[in-house]
C-alpha cells in the first residue's frame, strides 16, 4: 500500500446507489460483469488483475449475510486481491467510535471497503470521510449490488432490459428502492404492487417522481404483474424489521404463486434476492419451478461484484 494514495486529493469512486452512478458507468459495469462471467478466472487480462499489488478489501457487517459476504470475498480473490472481514460488534465502532474516525483509519490500512449497514446515513457518512472507495453492501434504504446482479440475470435470460417491464410484488423495502433507481438508469418500466401501509415513502417516493414516468405504483398485484417480463419479490420481514405479525398479515395477498405468475408474460422469469421463505412471499412451486432464476441470480452476485470492484478501483 502506498501512503500517498491515501492522502491524495482524487475523489474515490464510491458505489453507494444506482441513481448516483451515471447510466453510462452502470452499463459499463453490467457489460464487464457479463464479460467477467465468460472469462477464465485464472487468466484475467493484465488490466483487470490485481495480482502482485497487495490490494485489500475490508468488509464490515452490521447485519448477517451469506451471498454478499461470499461474493465479495471470492470476487476480490479472483481479481488477485485480498479481503479482511470485520464484524461491526467486534470493532470500536460498536463502542461508539465515530464513523468519520473509522473511515479515516480504514483509509490508512486498506484500499477499498464494503459495508452492510443498519443505517444508510452511516454509509454516506463513511463515504464522506473515506479517501478510499466505499461500496454499499445493503442498508435499510437500498441494496444496489443485488439489483446489478438482477439486471445482469434478466439480460442473460431475456436480452437487453431497456424498454422491458419488471414487476415488484410485496414490501416497499430496500430492494424495491434499488429497483426504483434502476428503472430510470436502465430505462425500463417498473410496476410496483405494495400494500398501502408498506408502500414506498419519503425519499423513495421522491425518487419515483423523479423517474420520468417509467414507474407505476399500485396496490393490486395482478395489475402490476400483467404482461410483465419479470416478477420479483423479497422477504416480508427484512433484517431490522420488528413488526413481523403485522407485516405478514398485510403482505399475505401479495404472495407470488402460480395464479399470479399466470398473469405475467408467457416467458416471464421469477427473481428473488434470497434468503427466501417458501410458502410466505413465494410458493415452492414457483421458486423451485422452471420460471425461477434465483440461483443464477445468486451466482451473478459474484460476477457483478467483480465488475463493481474493478470499477471502483478504476481498473476500467
Ligand atoms: N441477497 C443477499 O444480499 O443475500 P445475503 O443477505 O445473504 O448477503
Ligand atoms: N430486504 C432484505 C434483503 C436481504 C438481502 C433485508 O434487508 O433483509
Amino acid at each position: 500500500m502506498n501512503i500517498s494514495n491515501h492522502t491524495s486529493k482524487t475523489t474515490p469512486r464510491h458505489f453507494l446507489d444506482i441513481h448516483e452512478t451515471p447510466a453510462t458507468e452502470l452499463r459499463k459495469i453490467i457489460n464487464l460483469a457479463h464479460t467477467m462471467k465468460k472469462m477464465d478466472r485464472q487468466h484475467l487480462p493484465d488490466h483487470l488483475s490485481l495480482h502482485g499489488d497487495l490490494t485489500v478489501l475490508a468488509m464490515i457487517f452490521e447485519k448477517p449475510s451469506t451471498r454478499t459476504r461470499l461474493s465479495f470475498d471470492m470476487a476480490m480473490r479472483q481479481l488477485g486481491g485480498e479481503t479482511t472481514i470485520l464484524n461491526a460488534n467486534d470493532m470500536q465502532l460498536g463502542r461508539g467510535e465515530s464513523i468519520a474516525d473509522t473511515a479515516k483509519i480504514l483509509s490508512r490500512f486498506v484500499d477499498i471497503v464494503m459495508i452492510r449497514s443498519n443505517s444508510h446515513h452511516d454509509l454516506e457518512e463513511l463515504a464522506r470521510h473515506a479517501s478510499i472507495p466505499v461500496i454499499n453492501g445493503l442498508t435499510d434504504f437500498s441494496h444496489p449490488c443485488q439489483v446489478l446482479a438482477d439486471i445482469m440475470t434478466f439480460e442473460e435470460y431475456l436480452g437487453p432490459i431497456k424498454g422491458r417491464t419488471v414487476s415488484w410484488v410485496g414490501d416497499g423495502n430496500n430492494m424495491a428502492t434499488s429497483w426504483i433507481h434502476a428503472a430510470r438508469q436502465f430505462d425500463f418500466t417498473l410496476k410496483l404492487a405494495c400494500p398501502k401501509d408498506l408502500s414506498p415513502t419519503g425519499q423513495q417516493l421522491e425518487d419515483i417522481n423523479n423517474s420520468g414516468g417509467t414507474i407505476i405504483l399500485t396496490s393490486d398485484p395482478g395489475e402490476a404483474v400483467a404482461h410483465s417480463d419479470c416478477v420479483v419479490t423479497d422477504t416480508w420481514v427484512s433484517m431490522g424489521d420488528e413488526d413481523e405479525e403485522r407485516r405478514k398479515k398485510l403482505l399475505a395477498p401479495y404472495q407470488v404463486n402460480a395464479a399470479l405468475m399466470k398473469k405475467a408474460s408467457k416467458n416471464a422469469i421469477f427473481m428473488h434476492c434470497l434468503p427466501a421463505h417458501r410458502e410466505e412471499e413465494v410458493t415452492t412451486d414457483i421458486i423451485d419451478g422452471p420460471q425461477s432464476v434465483v440461483f443464477d441470480e445468486a451466482e451473478n452476485r459474484l460476477h457483478a461484484q467483480k465488475a463493481v470492484l474493478a470499477w471502483c478501483l478504476q481498473l476500467v
